[in-house]
């Protein structure tokens, strides 16, 4: 796999930086009504950047003071560990062997962040996902942490991520700017609905800026930004 680098964590004063801090205030108005705690990350397709925006999100969560849990529930495609480098044992040990959660938690170098890594890949992640150990478990996190960032697969190729969702607060969305067809978000927008999701809104990501013809050249050519829509109609903005 190809080396992922969290700018969040290396630079907490890059531009990237600051667009996750923006998308970490945004939640946090999202919730001032109701509690949102427990958020799901997802995307339509594979390789859209979930696991980048999720681990990127938790850091600056963690940065701002909150208690914040990283757990990796994609089982097909494990990744927080490898961007961490910490042994994956984790959420399919600690459900096959009915274990102790305390015993699968890693700390990882930033105050207030913890990563439960999702363990060896299992036969059967959507079981596992909504499985009543999965259920104590998230109840128990909701107790001990300000937030639980939770990666998942993508929802087109496979049905874990809207199996979980209606037992998280909130699902985001990442969309890889001109990878998706419009028809394909519209359908895991539908699917995610269908599975009673509170979809809290979309990242835009690997978006090109600073490469137009006409730009305000920038001696750095090609960059990739986030941008960040909350709520259903902002997205059309
Ligand atoms: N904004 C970005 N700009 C450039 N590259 C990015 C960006 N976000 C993610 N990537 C790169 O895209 C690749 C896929 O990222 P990541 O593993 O986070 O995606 P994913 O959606 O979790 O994939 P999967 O569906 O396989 O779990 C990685 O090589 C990562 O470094
Ligand atoms: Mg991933």
């Amino acid at each position: 796999m190809e080396k992922i680098e969290l700018t969040a964590f290396s630079d907490p004063k890059s531009p990237i930086s600051e667009a996750y801090r923006t998308i970490r205030t945004n939640l946090q108005f999202a919730g001032v009504d109701k509690e949102l705690k427990i958020i799901e990350v997802t995307s339509t397709l594979p390789d859209e950047g979930k696991s980048t925006v999720i681990a990127s999100l938790a850091v600056v969560m963690a940065q701002a003071g909150k208690k914040t849990l990283l757990m990796d529930c994609d089982f097909r495609n494990p990744t927080l560990h490898k961007i961490f480098k910490v042994r994956n044992k984790g959420l399919s040990d600690c459900i096959a062997t009915g274990g102790n959660f305390e015993d699968y938690k890693q700390s990882l170098g930033q105050e207030n962040l913890e990563l439960f890594p999702a363990g060896p890949v299992a036969p059967n992640p959507s079981e596992l996902l909504t499985s009543a150990k999965m259920k104590s478990l998230l109840a128990q996190f909701r107790e001990a942490y300000d937030y639980v960032l939770i990666d998942t697969p993508p929802i087109l190729p496979v049905t874990d991520a809207a199996a979980l969702a209606s037992r998280v607060d909130g699902v985001v969305l990442v969309i890889a700017s001109g990878q998706d067809s419009p028809e394909a978000v519209q359908l895991s927008k539908k699917r995610l609905e269908q599975a009673d999701a509170q979809i809290l809104g979309c990242v835009l990501n690997k978006v090109k800026i600073g490469g137009g013809r006409y730009g305000y050249g920038r001696s750095y050519g090609y960059g990739y930004g986030y941008r960040y829509y909350y709520g259903g109609d902002d997205s059309k903005k």
